[in-house]
């Protein structure tokens, strides 16, 4: 998804809205949640998802990686003091996730708060760090940076969804077996 989205559930005592920036997710309303999933890209993003991933042109291109469609991006590019967006694909299904640096060791999550799933760790300006935490913008939960649990804040105890990567030859790949290639946006 280029572009959050609002999402609202009405029911007869309640109405909740939520921005999405994220390709899944849930959203709650009088004990009701209803789950979504967008598939597709930038103004083909469509509404929830009723369980079937539904068609997807799969327009993106994908990384500067040559031929290589793991790589994600040089590892001198991966930024300290932030993040960097990317997305994993298996199919036409695609995960939201930020990759980070601290020396020349990478870690990459999902770009989903624990605390409120929905809420991207990297709105999109880069992830807030400080010393050695990643911060969420929301609520100010503090992330370890390197190891993603969070130390400090309402999800404490909690941890960022890990994602496998790897740095080979200078370079930053995709090694979670879940998924199939990285994209950048
Ligand atoms: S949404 Fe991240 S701390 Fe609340």
């Amino acid at each position: 998804m280029s572009d959050p989205v609002d999402v609202t559930v009405d029911t007869d005592d309640e109405s909740e809205s939520v921005r999405i920036h994220d390709d899944d997710g849930e959203v709650e309303a009088g004990g009701t949640t209803v789950r979504f999933s967008f598939s597709g890209t930038g103004d083909d993003d469509r509404g929830a998802d009723d369980g079937d991933d539904g068609p997807s042109p799969d327009s993106k291109e994908p990384t500067d990686g040559g031929d290589d469609p793991r790589r994600i991006a040089d590892l001198d590019s991966v930024p300290t003091d932030s993040t960097l967006v990317f997305e994993a694909r298996d199919g036409r299904r695609g995960v939201n996730c930020i990759l980070h640096r601290s020396g020349d060791a990478v870690a990459a999550w999902r770009n989903s708060c624990p605390h409120q799933p929905e809420v991207p760790l990297d709105p999109g300006r880069g992830a807030i760090v400080r010393g050695d935490r990643l911060v969420c913008h929301k609520h100010g939960a503090q992330f370890d940076r390197e190891g993603g649990v969070c130390t400090h804040g309402p999800c404490a105890g909690d941890a960022l969804d890990s994602i496998a990567v790897s740095v080979r030859d200078g370079d930053v790949y995709l090694t979670d077996e879940r998924f199939e290639r990285a994209e950048r946006r």
